[in-house]
């Protein structure tokens, strides 16, 4: 494996690392052990495969945007794993856990959500393999994700409330850890990103490199060349952009952009721009880059968008903006609003918020020409409908 990837010992350069309660131990060592050699097992690559083609509906089309590309000078790809089934590209990771799961011999499931999108793709897989979900989800995210928790109880999953701190996605995190200690024997934590003690970056990495795998085809054919000359994508904890990247890595040419949030601005308080603003810490589990105080307490964090609002970044993308391999960017609400609002006005498709970042970066890079960008459209908006109408005023 490369400079960029995971080492042996769980380490992405100085990040990584699995850092936990003793009472974790058990379950965090068994992952440990077993999930390379079930990740390889014929059955296991079949099953996940046949699941990604014939439930999820991949590979999701790149797609050239004729309009966009037009404004920007550029070809502008996107990648669309909004088109998935349940909506985003979380279901890719769910699909891969909930096998992994299953042949650990685990009968429920637990799983914290943001956006609720990889709460629904951890509900949905429970239901397709007739497993136990519990769903832990801030007090605020529930009630500006309202369709999606609707949509996790009813495929009978159970979702609990995170009623500490600012009641979004890390304290969901937390309570999540917390049942985890509870239930070391049955359960299994479904993390929906690329963060978490080791090996959760490296795995859910895997399970979402099917991105940039079919990207590289999916570019070849259109282009001629397998390497674009730009690759963008939003960063909460970065799984969207941990599978958009990954088989660019070693591929120096390809320039790697992580989109944050900045929320009301990087330095107006209210912000989730963890590399701008964090320094190197620990975080559920993981030596990373996470925004917290001079005594070392985490910092609140903020964003309109459930999904990037978290005060950290899994360890590989610490490392990558470390190393200098990735430019770390952000991007303020207001411009991710009127990006969404471009896109739907230029090519008739409605992305998450999350998404609507990455796009938003767009105004800020000058162009020649020909450059071929691809940009992951990591989710659709019909989730954000109710907040992207109430900033719109329709
Ligand atoms: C559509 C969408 N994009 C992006 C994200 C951010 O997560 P990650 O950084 O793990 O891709 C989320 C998280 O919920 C999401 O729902």
């Amino acid at each position: 494996m490369s400079k960029y990837h995971v080492n042996k010992k769980g380490y992405y350069g100085p990040f990584g690392g699995a850092y936990i309660p003793e009472m974790l131990y058990p379950n965090v060592e068994e992952l440990q052990q077993k999930y390379m050699d079930i990740m390889q097992e014929e059955s296991f690559l079949q099953e996940f495969q046949e699941l990604l083609k014939d439930y999820v509906g991949r590979p999701s089309p790149l797609y050239l945007a004729k309009r966009l590309s037009a404004r920007y000078g550029a070809n502008i790809f996107l990648k669309r794993e909004d088109l998935n089934h349940t909506g985003a590209h979380k279901i890719n990771n769910t699909i891969g856990q909930i096998l992994l799961a299953e042949r650990l011999g685990k009968k429920r499931i637990i799983a914290e959500t943001g956006a609720g999108q990889h709460g629904v793709a951890t509900a949905t897989v429970c239901a397709l393999k007739g497993l136990e979900c519990v769903v832990y989800m801030g007090e605020i995210d529930i009630q500006r994700q309202a369709p999606n928790v609707a949509r996790m109880k009813m495929m009978g999953a159970t979702v609990v409330a995170a009623q500490s701190g600012s009641k979004t996605l890390k304290d969901a995190t937390n309570e999540a850890l917390r049942d985890w200690i509870n239930n070391p024997i049955d359960t299994h934590y479904i993390i929906g990103s690329v963060v978490g003690p080791h090996p959760y970056p490296d795995l859910v990495a895997r399970f979402q490199s099917i991105i940039s795998e079919e990207t590289k085809k999916q570019l070849t054919e259109k282009t001629g060349n397998s390497s674009p000359d730009y690759v963008l994508a939003c960063v909460g904890g970065g799984s969207n952009a941990a599978g958009m990247f990954y088989h660019f890595l070693e591929d120096e040419e390809v320039q790697l952009i992580a989109v944050e949030a900045a929320g009301h601005g990087v330095k107006s308080g209210e912000s989730a721009a963890t590399t701008a603003l964090g320094k190197e810490g620990v975080l559920h589990g993981s030596r990373s880059i996470l925004m917290q105080t001079e005594d070392g307490q985490v910092v609140e964090p903020y964003s309109i968008s459930a999904g990037l609002d978290y005060p950290g970044i899994g360890p590989q993308h610490a490392w990558l903006y470390k190393s200098g391999r990735g430019k770390y960017v952000s991007i303020t609400d207001d411009e991710a609003m009127q990006a969404g609002l471009l896109l739907t006005k230029l090519e008739g498709i409605i992305p998450a918020i999350e998404s609507s970042h990455a796009l938003a970066y767009l105004e800020k890079m000058t162009f020649h020409g020909n450059e071929n960008v691809v940009i992951c459209l990591s989710g659709r908006g019909d989730k954000d409908l109710d907040n992207y109408m109430k900033y719109f005023g329709f």
